[in-house]
This record gives structure tokens, C-alpha cells and sequence, in this order.
């Protein structure tokens, strides 16, 4: 029997068009790799939670979970990414569903509830959340070996287990799949980069001559900065770290303390995985220009500082699905995308599904890992091994027609060696 609690039920049909648009871009995990694991069955008998978000693409990983043999159970990484046409269809798929767009924070974490009291042997996650909750009132399926090992599917998520293990409270096998080079530089660069047309989808507005600035030069907001500069806008990057301003300086963009750039900023990006990008100051929010608008693609919705921005508001006006506009005291008007949630799901359907694949074959492939290797696996940080993210990188090449050479005996003695020098 499927357990399921969903937003509408009759949106099925609409939902099953949408996992076939995004099965026919994925064929690493919703062909190579589901074939397989359809007749090869290796993960007969386990149970696999996610709390991911629930989109078209990652309908396709439960399908090949489930393919695989699993038990699937879903609940949604974040109150507004779920597709709820996705998610009415994959419940009549026999996957369990927990999810439905807009939840309060009280429902989401119900909803990871119902997927942990399924007993799951894999947890995967995207942001740390089911995990912990895990740890603070599901310390039996820890103690008891249950849970075999959990997946991370976000930079945020990683941080935060990288945080736990370090104070040693971190009690399962946790790869961080995020950190694969398979994930995080298709992924992160290319979906959240390409995210950031979700804000034309918001407002609608040209970002050719418009001051852009995109706080954060790492994985995703580097992505960001040259889709940005790709639009023809007048980029501003903001950083903490030295390193990576100087690889935004030497890519030829503008690098300035954020609040230096508030007067002059018509949009403003963040994807950093901090809070408070822009500081909760009134005085700084009277600097923003008339009509900027605001947007995260982050994982958390503290990078803008939404709270203090709707406190400091007179009036907060809807003016299109998850768009506000927020109206100062002073009658200044500032765009607030999503609720300062990630806009790229929120607005549009999240990362296309092409760098989806990638992610979710290394998600797929790392579950069949567990369940061979569970005997072997200790508590603590664990890196996906070099050979899952080698093959997904081959199968992907392979799916697109694309050949590469290979190293010669000598070559590979060459490269390994030292003997050879001038
Ligand atoms: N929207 C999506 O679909 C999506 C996809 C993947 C990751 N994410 C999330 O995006 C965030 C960033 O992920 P990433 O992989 O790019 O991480 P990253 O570590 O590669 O990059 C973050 C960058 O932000 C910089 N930074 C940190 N605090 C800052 C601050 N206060 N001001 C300016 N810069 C600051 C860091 O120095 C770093 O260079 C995370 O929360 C991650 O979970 C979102």
C-alpha cells in the first residue's frame, strides 16, 4: 500500500507529462543506469527516504530507486520547491509521498517524520534537515544499524555535517555527494547559474544594461555571475574569501563590499550558504535602489534578510505568484522573489534536467554502493569514491555521443613516474 499525503491528487496526468519531459533528458539515471538496476535488483528489500525537492527529475530518481527494488518514501527539502503535479503522480507510481508546495514548518517536518518512521536503510537528503532530525529523535534506527548510511545532496547540508562531525555527533556514514565533481561543477554552475533567468521569469525584466550584483564566487554564484554578464548586464561580485575575489577580479568583474553596492544595484543575487548577505539594517535597506529586486538562490532564506525586510515594510503587496513587492516607510519600493526562498525553484522548475542526471546517477550509484558495502562503512564523513564519479562522468560522455581518448601504457608510466625529465 503507498502512503502518501499530497496537494491534489488529480493533477497525475499532468505530473506524468512532466517526469517524461525530464526522463528523456536524463539517460544516465532513467535509462542506463534504471535497465540495470531493473534486472539486477540490487537494492531488493531496502528502504530509501529522501527529503529532496520534489521535482520532475528527482520523480525520475525514485523511479529508478524503486526500479532497483526499493521502497521509496519522499518528503520536500523546502516548504515551496514541490511540484505538486509531480508528486500527485509518483504516488501513483508506489512511491510514498510527504510533500506539497507551501507547507508550514511544522508540516514539512511531519512530513520527514513520516518518511523516518518507514524504518529507511538510506537517507538521502538535500540540506541537512532529515538527517538531524534523525539524530535528535530517531536515535534508535541509528543505534540499531538500520540506517546504513546517508547521502548529502547540498553545499549547506555538507557544511552542517561537516560541523557535526567535528564535534563528533555526526553517527552514520555520510557522503557528501554535493562534493563529487560530478555534482557540484554541472550542478551548482550550470543549474544555478542558468537559475538566475527564474528572476526574469519573476519580474519579467531585461537584464541587458541592469547593475546585477551576485553575492558569492563559488560553485553556484560564479555560474551566476556569467550567465549575468551572458545577458548583457554590468556585474558586481561580492566576497569574503580572498581567493575566490581574486578569480572574480581576473574574470573580469567588478568585486566591492555589498554595501557599497546598494545605491546603484537594480538586481541583487545571492547563493552563498551564509546569513545576513545584505545586513539586517534599516538604515542599509533606506541605501537599496527604488525598484531593486532581491533574490536567492541559497539553500536557507536568511541570506536576504527577509524577516527584517517584511518587519521594516508598511505594506507588502503580492503582485505576481511568488513575487512581493515591499513598500518602506519612505515609499520606496523594493521586488522580493519566492519570499527570499531559492528562487530557481521556487519561480521556475529548479536545475534543468540534463545536469539532474548527473546528480542523481551518483545518487543511484552510491545507494547500490551502501547496500554492498554497509558491512564495511563507519561512522563520520566519507568521500564518494573516485570510481562512481569517473563512471558517471563516462556514461554521461557516452549518452551524448562524445569520445575521449585514453592514456597509453607509457603514458600513464609517464605521468606517474619521475625518471623522465629534461
Ligand atoms: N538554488 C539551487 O538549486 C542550489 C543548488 C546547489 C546549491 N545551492 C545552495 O547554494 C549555496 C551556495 O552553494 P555553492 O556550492 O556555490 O557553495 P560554495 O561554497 O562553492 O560558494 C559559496 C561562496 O560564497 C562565499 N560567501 C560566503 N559568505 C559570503 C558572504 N557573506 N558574502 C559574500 N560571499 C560569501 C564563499 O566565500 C564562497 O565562495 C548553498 O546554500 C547551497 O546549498 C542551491
Amino acid at each position: 500500500m503507498v502512503n502518501y499525503k499530497v496537494a491534489d491528487e488529480s493533477l497525475a496526468d499532468q505530473g506524468k507529462e512532466a517526469l517524461y519531459i525530464a526522463e528523456n533528458k536524463m539517460p544516465v539515471t532513467a535509462k542506463v543506469i534504471r535497465e540495470r538496476f531493473q534486472k539486477e535488483k540490487p537494492l531488493k528489500g531496502i528502504t530509501i527516504a529522501g527529503c529532496l525537492h520534489i521535482t520532475k527529475e528527482t520523480g525520475n530518481l525514485a523511479r529508478t530507486l524503486k526500479a532497483g527494488g526499493a521502497e521509496v518514501y519522499l518528503c520536500g527539502s523546502n516548504p515551496l520547491s514541490t511540484q505538486d503535479d509531480v508528486a500527485a503522480a509518483l504516488t501513483q507510481e508506489g512511491i510514498n509521498v510527504f510533500a506539497w508546495h507551501g507547507n508550514t514548518d511544522e508540516e514539512f517536518y511531519w512530513c520527514i517524520r513520516q518518511c523516518l518512521n518507514a524504518k529507511p536503510n538510506i537517507l538521502i537528503d538535500d540540506g541537512a534537515d532529515m538527517i538531524v532530525t534523525a539524530h535528535q529523535e530517531y536515535e534508535d534506527l541509528i543505534k540499531s544499524g538500520t540506517i546504513m548510511a546517508c547521502q548529502e545532496e547540498t553545499t549547506t547540508g555538507v557544511k552542517r555535517f561537516k560541523a557535526m562531525d567535528s564535534q563528533g555527533l555526526l553517527k552514520v556514514p555520510l557522503f557528501p555527494v554535493n562534493d563529487a565533481r560530478c555534482k557540484n561543477q554541472f550542478d551548482n554552475e550550470l543549474g544555478t547559474g542558468q537559475g538566475i533567468v527564474s528572476a526574469i521569469y519573476g519580474m519579467h525584466v531585461l537584464f541587458a544594461g541592469k547593475n546585477v550584483v551576485i553575492a558569492g564566487y563559488g560553485h553556484c554564484s560564479s555560474g551566476m555571475a556569467l550567465r549575468a554578464r551572458g545577458l548583457g548586464a554590468n556585474v558586481t561580485v561580492t566576497e569574503v574569501d580572498s581567493i575566490k575575489a581574486l578569480q572574480a577580479i581576473f574574470a573580469g568583474f567588478s568585486v566591492k563590499p555589498i554595501e557599497d553596492t546598494l545605491t546603484y544595484a537594480d538586481i541583487i543575487l545571492t547563493a552563498t550558504g551564509c546569513k545576513h548577505v545584505i545586513p539586517p539594517k534599516t538604515e542599509l535597506f533606506d541605501k537599496l535602489k527604488d525598484g531593486v529586486i532581491l533574490g536567492n538562490l541559497g539553500h536557507f532564506d536568511i541570506e536576504i534578510p527577509t524577516k527584517e525586510l517584511y518587519e521594516y515594510s508598511k505594506e507588502i503587496k503580492p503582485i505576481r505568484q511568488n513575487v512581493e513587492e515591499l513598500i518602506f516607510p519612505s515609499g520606496k519600493k523594493v521586488y522580493l522573489l519566492a519570499k527570499g526562498r531559492l528562487a530557481n525553484l521556487v519561480l521556475s522548475e529548479g536545475h534543468p534536467s540534463e545536469v539532474m542526471d548527473m546528480s542523481f546517477a551518483l545518487q543511484s550509484l552510491m545507494s547500490e554502493y551502501i547496500v554492498k558495502n554497509k558491512d564495511f562503512l563507519k561512522p563520520g564523513m566519507v568521500d564518494v569514491p573516485i570510481d562512481i564519479d569517473d563512471k558517471v562522468g563516462f556514461l554521461k560522455l557516452k549518452s551524448m555521443g562524445v569520445e575521449i581518448d585514453t592514456l597509453t601504457e607509457e603514458q600513464y608510466n609517464y605521468i606517474h613516474g619521475y625518471e623522465e625529465g629534461t
